[in-house]
């Protein structure tokens, strides 16, 4: 069966990586197995398996962050609690975007999502002995589950795409009345299925956290990309779905990486409620000198992680949130074009064979944004990785996410450039020739 990279390379690279299962690898170890794959074939592959912003970083972050650097910031520790500038435009943001009131104290920059979540995560389940356990509605981001491994924290999961609407109800419910949850994390877009809560959704989610004292971390990584809607507008609605209008207890991540293409900077900000901010826990006192869940968030966990952000990042995100909420530069404009990728993959991913895995939403069809899910039949998404390397073409599977649709793959669209289309076109008609 002749494919486009010699199936005894892809072999070769396979076995001298440290890759021991590739049906269960991580994203990064697919990332390291196909540039072993590259270098050795000489063949370019099609990439979705990270979702590595493929748009240029956001011009007025970058010429902030060199003006910064040029005055001297460099040389000095930054303010664990974020630089002001950052902290008001960022409180501004969430004013104009989510119509949300959050005080700049609340606001604190972190050294990508990433580590927003990390402190995050572990803030909540420190705060009362008995509410231990994070509630990952899931699929989800693989890595939040690394951080809880490493954190040592249980986690508890479920897919969502059988309990949308009115059966997401109960399905929290029975999970909740243990009262051993601490909190409750999705992300909103999801990677990696691109549903999107809807408000009533959230208003659940919201109205069971207050009910049983669950603190909800929402992660809006893919902030305003749901493109069936226009959330660019600053001050006008509609605005980005949130939980924060349903209660107050909560934490927002609002991460630069993919809004802004700012990821290789690491920032982002993780926003408290003010409820919460200043909430007193008695039991954070086993970990931190303050019972005060805000101040111990910053000057225990975030202190502990990193002694803050990187200064002139700071400075940068807080120009992209300035042009944004002053209409000089519009919120969705750049990102907007993977909508137009994601849109012509899919269709060429069903036109040789593949079926959509989580495919509608609510009934409505999927938004096209940065993500795709995809099955070929008779395969398991393990087995579909694998499958599918000698053609040039890398993506996860969706079993590290936490779905419950084995046979899935995770296909992120932001590396896919125009040009390379008819490549996979070109490819996925070669996959298909030989496996129909
Ligand atoms: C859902 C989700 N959360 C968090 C992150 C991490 O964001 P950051 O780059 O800001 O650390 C990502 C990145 O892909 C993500 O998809």
């Amino acid at each position: 069966m002749k494919t486009p990279i010699d199936t005894a390379i892809v072999a070769k690279a396979i076995d001298e990586s440290k890759v021991h299962n590739v049906q269960r690898a991580s994203i990064r170890e697919v990332v390291r197995l196909v540039n072993t794959i590259e270098k050795l074939s000489g063949t370019k592959f099609v990439r979705m398996e990270m979702g590595v912003p493929g748009i240029n970083a956001e011009k007025v972050g970058v010429e902030a962050e060199i003006e910064s650097l040029k005055r001297g910031v460099a040389s000095i520790y930054p303010d664990i609690e974020g630089i002001k500038e950052l902290k008001d435009e960022a409180s501004r943001f969430i004013k104009l975007f989510l119509d949300i009131n959050i005080s700049p104290s609340g606001i604190v920059p972190t050294v990508g999502s990433m580590q927003g979540g990390f402190c995050a995560f572990l803030m909540c389940a420190r705060r009362d002995v008995n509410k231990t356990t994070t509630l990952f509605i899931d699929p989800g981001f693989p890595v939040q589950k690394q951080q809880h491994k490493v954190l040592g924290i249980p986690v508890e999961q479920f897919d969502v795409y059988n309990y949308r609407g009115e059966k997401l109800a109960e399905k929290l419910e029975s999970y909740l009345k243990t009262g051993k949850i601490a909190s409750i994390v999705y992300s909103n877009p999801n990677n990696p299925s691109w549903i999107c809560f809807t408000d009533d959704e959230l208003k659940t989610i919201g109205t069971l956290a207050k009910k049983y004292d669950v603190i909800v971390i929402e992660d809006l990584a893919y902030f305003g990309m749901d493109f069936r809607q226009d959330y660019s507008v600053p001050g006008q609605a509609p605005f980005q779905p949130t939980v924060a209008k349903y209660t107050d207890n909560y934490m927002l991540m609002i991460s630069s990486s993919k809004i802004f293409s700012y990821a290789g900077q690491r920032i982002g900000i993780l926003a408290i409620s003010d409820t919460l901010y200043h909430r007193t826990f008695p039991d954070l006192k086993r970990y931190f000198t303050s019972d005060s869940f805000g101040f111990a968030a910053i000057y225990g966990a975030l202190y502990a992680l990193s002694s803050g952000t990187c200064h002139s990042a700071q400075f940068a995100l807080a120009a992209m949130f300035k042009a944004v909420n002053d209409g000089a530069a519009n919120l969705t404009a750049s990102v907007k074009e993977y909508e137009k990728r994601a849109s012509l993959m899919k269709e060429l991913f069903v036109k040789y064979g593949f079926n959509i895995v989580y495919d509608t939403d609510l009934g409505r069809p999927l938004a096209n944004g940065f993500y795709f899910t995809i099955s070929y039949p008779g395969y398991t998404g393990g087995e579909l990785v694998e499958e599918l390397l000698p053609y040039g073409i890398s993506a996860i599977t969706l079993d590290i996410t936490g779905s419950e649709r084995k046979e899935g793959l995770r296909a992120c669209v932001s590396q896919v450039r125009m040009e390379q289309i008819p490549v996979l076109e070109e490819r996925l008609k070669i996959f298909y020739e030989n496996h129909k």
